[in-house]
This record gives structure tokens, C-alpha cells and sequence, in this order.
């Protein structure tokens, strides 16, 4: 089997590029972004805050022990099951974004997790994309890719994202920018899997970068790999 690793911050495309390389390879798109979303919808209906999670230890121990996490792929777009519960609808709103950064920096959401991202990649030729999966998910992953932009490359993509749907509010670019450097800060300095390049990836700014020539570079890397 054939795997790319896929990790890089928030907001740099990731899901875009995975979504556009698993269409030209035929391979299965694993969103693992959306694993850790789904166990904060559970975590939100189960009286769990963002504020009160790393604090409430035993609750989110018994919680997970209750669950069984699913991925099926329903006209080849992945849905996410909580006890056989879609949950895929419910994945992407801002309290479940908050939870999700809180509580996928509990080592025992990451080894609920790990497994099934790991079993994935044993059943099929994967784009698996995240932040922890060159370094620690799947280790030996054919190609690992570490995308990057600058932040404020990112916020505006965003914002753009954001104003098409209508969903844009009050919230300014300026915001915008200092939220994804938050994030990026949280996500690169906690202890568990921080979000930083494996050794063997290849780096690729994607500032100045069009997604066709992104797609392309990828796979120009991939065929180099696997012709060794
Ligand atoms: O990629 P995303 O925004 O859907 O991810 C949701 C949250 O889960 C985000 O805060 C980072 C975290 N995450 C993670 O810690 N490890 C992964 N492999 C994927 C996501």
C-alpha cells in the first residue's frame, strides 16, 4: 500500500489538495481533522466544555471509553460515526473547532484515535492529511509532505472562504490573521504530537503557489518515491 502524509497548520489547504490528489490517484482521502471534531461533538453533548476539559480527566476518560469511532465513505465523501451516528454534519462549527484544538491535546484522545488512522492506511492507498502524521500516525508513509503558507496568505484565503459562504460576520482580516497565529502557537508548542515537519518530509510553500501546481509537485515527488 501506498500512503502520503499530509500535515501542515490550519487554513493552508490541506483538505483542497488531499481531496484533488485522492481524485488524480485514486486513493482514499482521510480527513483526520474530522476524527478529532467528532469526538468534541461527542464531548460537547456529554456536558464537556473547551474551559473545563483538561480538567475534568476521569469524565473524559469514561466518555471515551463509551465511544466507537467509524469512518465510512458514503459517495466517496468520508462521514465520521459515533456509535453509529453520523456525525459528519455537526463537524464544523466553532464551539466543535474549539473543543477539537482543546481535547486533541489529551494523549488519550490521540490513542483513540491512532489505530483506526494507522488501519486506514493498512486497507487502502491513502492521503491521510493532519497535523502529527509523517511524525507519528504513519511513520513510514511513502511521501510525507509538510504544507505551509504565510499566516496572513492563509487569513485571507479564509476570509475569502468565509465571505463566498456568507459566514463572514464582523470578523476582519486583521483578526482573522491573529487567530491562525494562535493557533499555529498552540498547535506547534503543546507537548503531545505538536504540528512540526518529520525529518524526511519535503517542505512546500504554498504562498505563491497556484493548487494545480501544488497537486502537481506533489505527485511528481510521489513518482520519484516509488520509483526509488
Ligand atoms: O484540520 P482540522 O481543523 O479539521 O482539525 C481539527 C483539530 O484537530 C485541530 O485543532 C487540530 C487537531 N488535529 C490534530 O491534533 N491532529 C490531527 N492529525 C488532525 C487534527
Amino acid at each position: 500500500m501506498y500512503s502520503i502524509a499530509l500535515d501542515g497548520p490550519a487554513g493552508v489547504g490541506k483538505s483542497t489538495i488531499a481531496k484533488l490528489l485522492a481524485e488524480r490517484l485514486n486513493y482514499v482521502y482521510v480527513d483526520t481533522g474530522a476524527l478529532y471534531r467528532a469526538i468534541a461533538v461527542y464531548f460537547l453533548d456529554n456536558g464537556l466544555n473547551a474551559e473545563s476539559v483538561s480538567t475534568s480527566d476521569d469524565e473524559v476518560t469514561v466518555l471515551l471509553s463509551q465511544i466507537e469511532v467509524e469512518i465510512r465513505y458514503i459517495d466517496e465523501n468520508q462521514h465520521v460515526f459515533i456509535n453509529d451516528t453520523d456525525v459528519t454534519g455537526r463537524l464544523r462549527t466553532e464551539d466543535v473547532s474549539k473543543m477539537a484544538s482543546v481535547s486533541s491535546a489529551l494523549p488519550k484522545v490521540r490513542a483513540k484515535l491512532l489505530e483506526l488512522q494507522r488501519d486506514m492506511a493498512k486497507k487502502y492507498n491513502v492521503i491521510m492529511d493532519g497535523r502529527d502524521i509523517g511524525t507519528v500516525v504513519l511513520p513510514g508513509a511513502t511521501l510525507k509532505i509538510f504544507l505551509t503558507a504565510r499566516p496572513e496568505v492563509r487569513a485571507m484565503r479564509r476570509y475569502k472562504q468565509l465571505l463566498e459562504s456568507g459566514k463572514l460576520g464582523d470578523q476582519t482580516l486583521e483578526e482573522l490573521t491573529c487567530e491562525i497565529e494562535e493557533r499555529d502557537h498552540r498547535d506547534s508548542t503543546r507537548a503531545i504530537a505538536p504540528l512540526k515537519p518529520a525529518e524526511d518530509s519535503v517542505i512546500i510553500d504554498s504562498s505563491e503557489l497556484m493548487m494545480e501546481e501544488e497537486v502537481n509537485l506533489i505527485i511528481s515527488y510521489l513518482e520519484k518515491k516509488i520509483e526509488g
